[in-house]
């Protein structure tokens, strides 16, 4: 959730922390910090709040920066120690010789506090981060070996962490060190970079090298050191990074939410481009790494994620189940952790997750491992953590989501999902031929279908206008859509504050219609011809009928519907089971429109951050 960007080389070494800090921006933070080695001393500069404050900060000390060498940077997403100037990285030991950026949680580290305020070393901030400062340097102070120092003081932390440090009297290098928060050295040519993810180095290079945990890379300008937790010395490939840096611009839209929407129809050409040949032929799914006669067998699913990847997975369960007859949990990774659950060796377990770095899910999906558990990952960073942990790994494709409100990397999850219930049921014969086709050939008319809501957004904005004013929002629907209502209601909850909740519009008679009135809109997801649709719209009538503004979501043409309901958004007919990934989109818009009209902050919402990687 915090952001680390160290450097060591030729170029402006502020410029180059800043342009990494701020492509991590996304990530959310609450403060920041640079530590620069200039003239032979170590300067820290710090600010609360965006990264323009410390930029400001900088601007103001200008003066005191020579030529700086090298530098750690780090923005903050507060975890232990409010968010203030203290408790900001970069951390320094007791002498300020020593100084460290992290992104984690040390578990131990009020124990390791005591002892080290026994052995006189002076702590300034509220944060487990201060500890790892003081902790290598008094290792550093016995061994007089930075590297050494930090391979022993790691094995003392519990917890996650990645860190990356700078000691004034180790001139030239910079280190980092990881276990359970990601980390990767980016390799230049008279340069060198450290970064807690890809967004922050890819408008240098294009070259990484990802550390595993207990590793450790030693990094001058022009040379890379990877060793084990003993120092012994690893040769790690060097791997190529998948993303383009125009992936960080906002190509024209006012937000990266509003242009990453506009994206979801090429995103899904190019899933299912090389996935779906023809509607004869089955779907290519090589990256499912089970033979075909335990796949026939299977008949246990469990899948985890969390927040609007979980919503995904509820669509997921809907398909498998739907398409190819195996039963499926779904389960919050978080709540998982914490459940004496019967996942074994014969069930597959699907973790999903845009990020591949969320630490619930991770920890989940850990467990699953230890059971012997077939652990399928579907996530939109194959460089990932948790793709790492995969033996079968389906990358959703969808390019680089800056905006915290996640989109395209849903709809992409979906397609996925779509992909895998379509293979599994053709592997197991457990679909009727014309319907798999049925389906394929919506899968492929679903583009044209996104690209005619996107052609015409002046309902929805208008919608948006009227209704942004309402404290409170119901969104309604049935059967596979449940999740879209979810969904839906998640996404205008976060990135407009209001409060919005989705229920299974069976449900609304047995309590929350008590709180309906003319002061809760209702929005309704009805699609013609599906086994919900009458269903809710007699559920719509009865929230009419308590005074509720209600709000359709529909492809319907019956004027009936327009009498019922005060706004119709309307939208290119599907069928109900293809229907979540079409019906998403609308919302993702209402969601965008309500909260650019309240002038909120679109891509990074107040609170939170794009990948969560404390429990
Ligand atoms: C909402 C959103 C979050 C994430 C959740 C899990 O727009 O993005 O709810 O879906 O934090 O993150 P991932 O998918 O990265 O595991």
């Amino acid at each position: 959730m915090c952001g680390i960007v160290g450097y060591i080389g030729y170029r402006n070494v502020v410029d180059v922390i800043f342009r990494g800090l701020t492509n991590l921006e996304y990530r959310g933070y609450d403060s920041a910090g640079i530590a620069l080695r200039d003239e032979g001393k170590i300067k820290i500069f710090k600010s609360l709040g965006k990264l323009g404050n410390l930029k400001e900060e900088l601007i103001n000390h200008k003066s005191n920066l020579v030529n700086p060498i090298a530098g750690i940077g780090h923005i903050r997403w507060a975890t232990h120690g409010s968010p203030s100037l203290v408790n900001a990285h970069p951390h320094t030991c007791t002498c300020g010789k020593l100084t460290v950026v992290h992104n984690g949680i040390i578990e131990n580290y009020k124990v390791l506090r005591e002892e080290l305020i026994k052995k006189g070393c002076e702590f300034r901030s509220q944060t487990d981060t201060e500890t790892i400062a003081h902790l290598v340097a008094n290792e550093y102070s016995n061994t007089k070996d930075l590297e050494l120092a930090i391979r022993n003081a790691v094995q003392k932390l519990q917890g996650a962490y990645a860190i990356c440090v700078m000691h004034k009297d180790v001139p030239d290098v910079i280190i980092g060190a990881r276990k359970h928060a990601p980390m990767l050295v980016g390799v230049g040519e008279n340069e060198n970079f450290i970064a807690s993810d890809t967004p922050a180095i890819i408008e240098y290079t294009k070259k990484a090298i990802y550390l595993d945990d207990n590793e450790i890379a030693i990094v001058t300008k022009d040379s890379i050191k990877i060793t084990d937790i003993n120092g012994n010395t690893i040769n790690k490939k060097v791997e190529i990074l998948p993303w383009e840096p125009v992936a960080l611009s906002k190509l024209g839209y006012k937000h990266f939410m509003l242009k990453e929407i506009h994206e979801q129809p090429d995103i899904i050409r190019n899933i299912l481009n090389g996935k779906i040949y023809d509607i004869d032929s089955p779907v290519v799914l090589n990256e499912v790494k089970i033979d075909i006669e335990t796949l026939k067998k299977l008949n246990k699913i469990q899948i985890i994620a969390c927040g609007t990847s979980l919503h995904a997975a509820m669509i997921g369960k809907y398909l498998i189940e739907d398409f190819a007859g195996i039963a499926v949990d779904v389960e919050p990774s978080s709540e998982y952790i914490y459940r004496k659950t019967t996942t074994d060796a014969s069930t597959l377990v699907i973790g999903v997750s845009q990020s591949g770095e969320t630490a619930d899910t991770i920890t989940a999906i850990k467990q699953a491992k230890e059971k012997g558990s077939h652990i399928l990952i579907i996530t939109n960073r194959p460089d990932s953590n948790m793709a790492r942990m995969a033996n079968s790994l389906i990358p959703v494709n969808a390019g680089i989501e800056v905006s915290v409100a996640a989109t395209k990397s849903y709809t992409a999850q979906l397609i996925s999902f779509y992909l895998l219930a379509l293979h599994l049921a053709e592997i197991k014969g457990a679909m009727d031929k014309n319907v798999i086709k049925n389906i394929k050939h919506e899968l492929i008319q679903l583009p044209i279908k996104i690209e005619e809501i996107l052609s015409n957004t002046s309902t929805i904005q208008e919608c948006a206008k009227n209704f942004s004013s309402f404290k409170n929002f119901i969104y309604i629907a049935r059967g596979i859509n449940l999740a879209t209502a979810f969904e839906g209601a998640l996404k205008l909850k976060e990135i407009s504050y209001i409060n919005a909740t989705g229920y299974a519009a069976g449900e609304l008679k047995h309590g929350p219609i008590a709180m309906l009135d003319e002061t809760m809109p209702v929005l309704s997801i009805l699609v013609p011809g599906g086994i919900t649709y009458e269903k809710i719209l007699s559920n719509s009538e009865e929230a009419k009928a308590r005074n509720a503004k209600l709000i359709a979501l529909t492809s319907s043409s019956d004027p009936n519907i327009d009498k019922l309901f005060d706004v119709v958004i309307r939208i290119p007919h599907v069928s109900e089971i293809l229907s979540p990934a079409i019906c998403c989109v609308p919302l993702q818009l209402l969601a965008y429109y309500i909260a650019e009209f309240l002038g909120k902050d679109v891509d990074q919402p107040r609170n939170l951050a794009k990948s969560v990687t404390v429990e």
